[in-house]
């Protein structure tokens, strides 16, 4: 792989190239429209090799829960174990009397830590959350 910078020219509509070098202005003085455009290309290609099946990705899943709900508690708890492997860290936060948030990073392969973050999202007593998922981007 080159890093040896190639130039091309975009042709794209005048509005929509004021919106994007209004885009630009807001990321801040220290980036110019190549390297947010290189930025937006590698976010592109990092989130396509994440979605393939086979790639090791990390992902951070967040949940919101009321401990109080059912046993959701313990039913997350033993998900997490049924999955240690994948499981590598959680954070819990206290919200407030009855809500807690946790944070939990998973590593492994793209369709296992998609699966497994389903089932958390699944469990009965989750109310709300999302996983983020991200790659190395080794072959980027
Ligand atoms: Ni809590």
């Amino acid at each position: 792989m080159s890093n040896e910078l190639a130039r091309f020219s975009v042709a794209m509509p005048e509005d929509l190239l004021m919106r994007f070098d209004g885009f630009v202005a807001r990321r801040g003085l220290a980036k110019n429209r190549s390297e947010v455009v290189r930025d937006l290309v590698r976010e592109a290609l990092i989130a396509e090799e994440a979605e393939l099946p086979g790639t090791e990705v990390m992902g951070t899943l967040t949940i919101v829960f009321n401990h109080h709900s059912h046993d959701v508690q313990e039913k997350l708890h033993h998900i997490q174990h049924a999955h240690y492997t994948e499981v590598v860290s959680t954070t819990h936060v206290h919200l407030d009397e009855d809500n807690c948030l946790e944070v939990i990073i998973l590593r492994g392969e793209a369709t296992d830590v998609r699966d497994i973050a389903d089932v958390i999202l699944g469990t009965k007593g989750v109310k709300n959350g999302g996983l983020v998922v991200t790659t190395t981007g080794q072959m980027i």
